[in-house]
């Protein structure tokens, strides 16, 4: 029982800010990983959209280990490959002129609602500084981006927030617009609320908010460190919905593993930074960068995400036939592979029933199995989790 002496070790000495499964993991292979004891699990967590390629990727790891030999860090004060060559294909696949490197989700939106920020105050004078936010959002855990999230449980004894923000329910363009003031500079929103129990937009939700910005003058900004890269079968999730933000903020996958996050923007609302206004000590460092710059070629390949959208529509069909067949779930939503199955109870069962059968799952919310497989994930992997998934439904 080596798992379980790696289980007690860490419970010892290690902060209790996660609520864990009883799993040490020792080994990845694409969709599979292994626990201390030899214990072969199939992965449909990859690290929370993290590891879209799979774990171990062998092209990730050369290009990684490669850098790792020649150029591990400089500061930003100077100027590498890797970092500007990365840049350079984040700005030719998205609507972006410029990119900020950071090593989190969560660090990128503090730098997008600094940027949001400052532009506005350069633009328009001091008190233009409120965001607006959507309910059952999920920015991040450091006190701006928890100050952004719109769900009350995360605040809990982290009281006061920081000020500015302004909350309204996602779908709701009317209560959006009701929001957007004199005080308001931008609109922050994930293009697909994961967290919040993977929430999809409405067919016209992102553009009502883009013209709303339009209108207004205010920034429109794109989490989309969970539903970017590859995840829903675009590159990033807005594509699907014809819809351009301002601001866009990624992390998760962008090195397949590694810590990275991007904020990318346009050359207007860039100005708003100038040398000394923010920055970022690891922010896209060489190994990183190297990393990222293989895991994006790969991830944005158009076969590799026709491939995405035929399994994704796979998961689909046969989520549709699951949920024919069990009463207990109540919805299905998802696009690409970021799936949630909504029950009418509680999802914590049928992750345990189905980790003990050998498959790893998310649930958010309490009641939303989240299905968040690597994107190289085949159709024999697919059906034999859907089939364990299905055993755990019949138990519950
Ligand atoms: C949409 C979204 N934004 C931000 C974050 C925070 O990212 P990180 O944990 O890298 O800080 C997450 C993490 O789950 C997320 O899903």
């Amino acid at each position: 029982m080596l798992s379980q002496n790696w289980i007690d070790r860490a419970n010892r000495v290690v902060m209790r800010t996660y609520g864990r499964q009883p799993l040490a993991l020792v080994k990845g292979d694409g969709c599979r990983v292994w626990d201390a004891d030899g214990k072969e699990y199939l992965d449909f967590v990859a690290g929370l959209a993290v590891c879209n390629l799979g774990h171990a990727h062998p092209e990730v790891a050369r290009a990684a280990a490669e850098q790792l030999a020649k150029l591990v860090h400089v500061s930003n004060l100077y100027y590498t490959a890797p970092m500007t060559e990365l840049a350079e294909e984040l700005v030719r696949l998205s609507f972006a002129d410029r990119v900020f490197f950071a090593n989190s989700g969560a660090e990128v939106n503090e730098g997008a609602i600094k940027l949001c920020r400052r532009y506005s105050r350069e633009r328009y004078g001091e008190g233009r500084h409120f965001i607006i936010s959507t309910y059952n959002s999920f920015h991040g855990r450091t006190l701006g981006a928890l100050s952004a999230t719109g769900q009350e449980k995360f605040h809990k004894g982290f009281e006061p927030l920081l000020e500015g923000f302004i909350f309204v329910p996602f779908n709701d363009l009317e209560a959006a617009a009701r929001a957007a003031d004199e005080r308001v500079c931008a609109v922050l929103v994930e293009p697909i609320q994961g967290e919040g129990g993977v929430c999809l937009p409405d067919a016209d939700y992102l553009a009502g908010l883009r013209r709303l910005c339009d209108d207004q003058g205010l920034l429109l900004v794109f989490d989309e460190v969970q539903t970017g890269l590859g995840r829903t079968g675009e590159v990033f999730a807005h594509e699907h919905y014809g819809v351009t933000p301002d601001v866009m903020t990624l992390a998760k996958a962008l090195a397949n593993g590694l810590p990275m996050g991007a904020l990318l923007t346009t050359e207007d609302a860039a100005r708003a930074f100038v040398p000394g206004t923010h920055a970022s000590t690891f922010g896209g460092g060489p190994v990183i960068a190297a990393a990222a710059l293989t895991a994006l070629r790969l991830l944005s390949q158009p076969e590799f995400l026709a491939q995405v959208r035929v399994k994704g529509q796979y998961v689909k069909n046969s989520l549709k036939l699951l949920q024919e067949q069990f009463t207990v779930i109540k919805e299905i939503r998802g696009l690409g592979l970021m799936w949630g199955i909504e029950l009418d109870r509680e999802g914590g069962p049928v992750v345990d029933f189905c980790r003990e059968r050998g498959l790893l799952l998310n649930c958010t919310q309490g009641n939303v199995i989240r299905l968040l497989p690597p994107l190289t994930v085949n159709l024999d992997e697919i059906n034999r989790g859907l089939q364990i998934l299905t055993a755990a439904l019949v138990a519950v």
